[in-house]
């Protein structure tokens, strides 16, 4: 990874695109709260995106869909504190952009006012097209999100790779230009086959985030909980953990508990003293007034 410069303030949307012409990779990482945020901040990555993967790796849900829009908000609000410099983009919970233009525009407007965020993201093409027009005409900047969308994972057969077959894979590259056509100000790609995202990325003037899509998108994205080795469910083939927290997080809990049930937690340097006049004091003091109640 190359690093960005030391600059103050929020990396420009404009920036992305010059750094898609200048061959420099995106580095974009989800975050959902104070601590992932300035982390992610300060290792310096361009984007950090409050995924509705928060349903499943903060809330517990089984999947994205339950995910609701004051649940997002709050998550992005506490994110968006941490997060200084990188670009925060909001991703919109399903329901909160189907059913109409209207809807989605008021979604997003509680992302960029209540929570501070720089952008939002959506899921699919289709109707989601009109909604990318309403949102970008309301001055929301945009980010689409194609291939395996888990918003809509039921009706694309499950968490699978799409664009497998030269129909669906032309589809994508169709919805690609849409979306850009639209006015996203970048797309992420979700379990695509390489080359095929290779193909949509060196088409595009907007730069391409890829997660389970090959190396040749212009940026990539991981979810925090998986590349740290936090969340426990099922790991996907495109994840690379760097870290195993979840082992080291309960492995510390459980010295901690270990050390509280022996008496060696906390120890003389964890504890708060007296001096000795005033404590003689305030015993003799309790004494008699225990004594007087008696
Ligand atoms: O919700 C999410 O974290 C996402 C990324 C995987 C792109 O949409």
């Amino acid at each position: 990874m190359t690093s960005r410069p030391e600059t103050s303030g929020t990396l420009p949307l404009t920036d992305l695109a010059d750094m898609k012409r200048r061959r420099e990779r995106i580095v974009m990482v989800t975050a959902y709260d104070y601590p992932s945020g300035s982390l992610a901040d300060a290792a310096g990555v361009d984007i950090v995106l409050v995924g509705d993967s928060a349903a499943m790796t903060v809330l517990g849900y089984e999947s994205t869909v339950p995910a609701s829009m004051d649940e997002m908000v709050m998550l992005t609000r506490a994110a968006v504190r941490g997060a200084k410099r990188p670009l925060v983009v909001a991703d919109m919970p399903f329901g909160s952009f189907q059913v109409s233009d209207e809807e989605a525009v008021r979604s997003a407007v509680r992302f960029v006012k209540e929570a501070g965020a720089d952008a939002v993201k959506v899921e699919g093409a289709g109707p989601t097209v009109s909604r990318v027009l309403a949102l970008v005409g309301a001055g929301i900047p945009v980010m689409g999100h194609i291939g395996l969308t888990p918003q809509s994972a039921t009706m694309l057969g499950g968490f699978r790779a799409q664009g497998r077959t030269s129909a669906r894979a032309r589809q994508l590259l169709e919805d690609a230009r849409t979306l850009e056509q639209a006015g996203c100000f970048s797309l992420v790609l979700e379990a695509v086959p390489a080359a095929v995202a290779a193909r949509i990325t060196e088409d595009l003037t907007i730069p391409t985030i890829g997660i389970g899509s090959g190396r040749d998108c212009d940026g990539q994205v991981l979810v925090y909980h998986d590349l740290l080795g936090l969340y426990q469910g099922k790991k996907p083939r495109f994840v690379k953990r760097y870290a195993e927290l979840a082992t080291e997080i309960r492995d510390a809990i459980e010295r901690y508990a270990a050390d509280v049930r022996s008496g060696a937690f906390p120890g003389d340097e964890h504890t708060y003293s007296i001096p000795d006049e005033e404590l003689a004091a305030f015993l003799s003091g309790s004494k008699a007034e225990s004594e007087t109640e008696a």
